[in-house]
């Protein structure tokens, strides 16, 4: 369980790096060793020099200050998947890095799994920052060991002895479907294999949380999608609470639970995908469920659009056509599934005469907003 409230992050509006862990000048009682979070932070912020750049456009600059975050406040049930999506620069990798401390909120509170990381001291918060594994679009392994070594690498730095880590790190390998490539360099495996195996070593000290920040940004479909599939496994099997910072809605739509979106460092909407069909329009609904444009239509028909959502998993088709004598061709549509159900839009041409087709097409609708379909446009 992730709770966030109230957060605030402000930076130096000049560009000048402004206090993150793990960075020039950080502080030594927060410092990192190789492969913690920290560690693994700095490896991706050198690698991603240009995003930040990208990324420094998009907040709102006060005098002297960027507002990264702006009074965000999200809560993450135990063993949900959600995402956080907004454009670039909207403040997505912050609210993540304020989730374990790596960027230390200017203001508001952090608590996960019942505890307040924002009230603790620094060995408190290692050992709660070991409870939340970290995944990046670099992958960030090092290139000098193998799988197996990357794996346990975290274990080592624990103290764990070295039969133990070995043992627990072919585990993992297992468990992510890489057992055959423990001895392999990083060099020689693919893009999907190497964020599989940054997982497991994000996995090595059983964390309860697992943030991802775009980790399949550079992942072709195919292993995008084994990577999400892994993921949802994991915490199925682990009970693992994740975030997954994207840019990509396929990401959402195919691994999230519900999803945050962000604006600007501000929430501007949020929900659970399964009720996301529900507020057909919202900010959300049009980024998860566009709607497709309007069809073109045979002279003197009709469109009746529809809303999917749970409703519409009565047989809308057959009412439409055996109990209001319409008849209607299917000329357009998307739907998608989405926690769980089926959601989108349906666009239906409504054939026949306009005079002897009305009065049925308006009892028709008045029907099916009375058995919770969503009518968004009718003639
Ligand atoms: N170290 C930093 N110093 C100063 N400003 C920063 C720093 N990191 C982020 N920012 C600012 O915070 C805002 C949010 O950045 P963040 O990296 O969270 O965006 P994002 O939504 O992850 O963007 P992207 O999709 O490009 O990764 C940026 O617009 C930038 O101005
Ligand atoms: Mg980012």
């Amino acid at each position: 369980m992730i709770e966030l409230s109230s957060l605030v992050k402000t930076y130096p509006a000049s560009g000048q790096r402004g206090g993150r862990p793990g960075r020039r000048g950080a502080r030594r009682d927060d410092a990192a060793a190789p492969g913690e979070p920290e560690a693994q932070e700095e490896l991706r912020a050198r690698q991603d020099r240009t995003a930040g750049a990208r990324a420094r456009r998009g907040a709102p600059q006060g005098v002297g200050e960027v507002r990264a975050l702006d009074d965000v406040s999200i809560s993450v049930p135990a063993g949900d998947v959600v995402g956080v999506v907004g454009p670039s620069g909207s403040g997505k990798s912050t609210l993540a890095r304020c989730v374990n401390l790596l960027e230390r909120p200017t203001s508001g509170r952090v608590v996960v799994d019942g505890e307040d990381l924002t009230a603790m001291g620094p060995a408190g918060l290692r050992a709660a920052r070991r409870r939340i594994g970290m995944v990046f679009q670099h992958f960030d392994l090092l290139g000098s060991r193998t799988a197996l070594g990357n794996v346990a690498l975290p274990l080592e730095l624990a103290g764990v002895d070295r039969r133990e880590r070995e043992r627990r790190a072919a585990e993992l390998l297992d468990r992510v479907g890489l057992a055959e490539k423990a001895g392999a360099r990083p060099s020689q495996l693919s893009g999907g294999q190497q964020q599989r195996v940054a997982i497991a070593r994000a996995l090595a000290a059983r964390p309860s949380v697992l943030l991802c920040d775009e980790a399949t940004s550079a992942l072709d479909p195919a292993s995008t999608a084994g990577v999400l599939a892994l993921v949802r496994e994991l915490r199925d099997e682990l009970g693992l609470t994740v975030v997954v910072v994207t840019h990509e809605m396929d990401v959402v739509r195919s691994a999230c639970d519900s999803a945050v979106l962000l604006e600007r460092g501000r929430v501007v909407d949020e929900g659970r995908l399964s009720e996301v069909a529900d507020r057909p329009g919202s900010p959300l609904a049009s980024r998860l469920l566009p709607p497709p444009p309007p069809a073109p239509l045979r002279e003197g028909s009709a469109l009746l659009q529809l809303v999917v959502t749970g409703g519409t998993e009565e047989p809308v088709l057959s009412a439409l056509v055996r109990e209001h004598g319409l008849d209607v061709a299917v000329v357009g549509g998307r739907v998608e599934h989405l926690g769980g159900r089926r959601s989108g839009h349906l666009q239906l041409e409504v054939l026949g005469g306009a005079a002897e087709r009305a009065p049925r097409l308006r009892a028709a609708t008045a029907a099916l907003r009375e058995r919770g379909v969503l009518v968004e446009s009718a003639p």
